[in-house]
């Protein structure tokens, strides 16, 4: 294998830059010609790639986005965008590839090589929302959770010094890892997410024996994907129970996906890029890079795909017990 090429997919996550610095310098290091392909499948559907030199990823481990940018392309879920992307690939003699993106982005990299099976491509979890199996942390979840318990810490000045009742909402469409992690990191009083089956009426017997301790400043995380719904949804239905509550919400969105990433995030995106890399070079195909309790670990697309990393429980309960 002579030429390999590097893309990012799916939702763009804090760290990626510095994962596609590692391909790069990897893929160089070794001997090997690397090219960078734009937003992710459609451009490769569109010829979008350029090859890249050391010097092409200089000064962006720092960076937050991607450089290559990302896409989320309808085209490549058919057997026609998938045969014009082979082409490409083809066409200009790459033979390995290395995707860094979610699950989404391995669904379709699985489907891809079992058609063309003579494409090595390799998995690297880049996603805020931390719901790959295989590893116990994607690239830009670090960066992600500490922003969210940064706009928190601030919410929670004005909150105490308005007697206010907060419900702040994360990203996790279909995880609450963000929600949970920045919901135990700012000592909120309860944490909603989807994995966990949200009881209204306990939600608001706990806020309401907190309003008759006096204590009367409350921070409830709501992840997006929550089963009772989001933020302002919650919100409204506690309002009708409790018209006493003032209350406010605030939706975090997409300052949650961008920013510098932090030094864990760096660290573990390099690692991720270069193992990828590495794996490649040896012949490993069809699987996803991930690093489980500091061991780098390989998972099969199929696995990667099929099963979501699991909340741990223990951590639900320390919100409760600490709250
Ligand atoms: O998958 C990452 C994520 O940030 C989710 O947490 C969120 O629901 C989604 O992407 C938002 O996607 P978009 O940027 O397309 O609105």
């Amino acid at each position: 294998m002579q030429r390999i090429a590097v893309f990012t997919s799916g939702g763009d996550a804090p760290g990626m830059n510095a994962c596609i610095r590692a391909v790069v310098r990897t893929g160089i290091a070794m001997g090997k010609e690397v090219y960078g392909i734009r937003r992710g499948y459609a451009g490769m559907i569109e010829e979008d790639l350029f090859r890249m030199e050391k010097s092409s990823v200089s000064n962006i481990i720092q960076l937050g986005g991607t450089i290559l940018q990302s896409a989320r392309s309808e085209e490549f879920k058919t057997p026609e965008g998938r045969k014009k992307a082979y082409e490409v690939l083809q066409k200009h003699g790459i033979e390995g590839v290395v995707a860094i993106g979610g699950d989404g982005t391995f669904r379709g990299a699985r489907i891809f090589m079992d058609e063309y099976p003579d494409i090595a491509l390799i998995g690297v979890p880049g996603t805020i929302d931390n719901d790959l199996y295989g590893t116990d942390f994607t690239i830009g979840y670090d960066t992600a959770i500490n922003t969210a318990m940064n706009a928190i810490d601030n919410i929670k000045d004005t909150a105490n010094a308005h007697n206010r009742l907060f419900f702040i909402e994360v990203m996790g469409r279909d995880a609450g890892f963000i929600a949970l992690r920045s919901a135990i990191a700012t000592g909120a009083e309860a944490v909603l997410i989807p994995e966990d089956k949200t009881e209204m009426e306990e939600l608001i017997n706990m806020l309401e024996d907190n309003f008759h301790k006096k204590k009367r400043a409350s921070i409830v995380v709501v992840a997006e994907g929550d089963d009772a719904g989001g933020a302002f949804q919650i919100a409204a239905q506690v309002k009708e129970k409790c018209p006493q509550f003032d209350i406010r919400c605030t939706v975090l969105g997409h300052i949650q996906r961008g920013g510098r990433p932090t030094c864990m995030e760096r660290v573990l995106a390099s690692r991720l890029g270069m193992e990828a890399v590495k794996a490649l070079l040896v012949g490993t195909k069809s699987v996803m890079v991930g690093e489980i309790h500091r061991q780098i670990v390989f998972t099969p697309f199929e696995q990667a795909t099929k099963y979501h990393q699991r909340i741990n429980p223990d951590l639900i309960e320390m919100v409760e017990l600490l709250a």
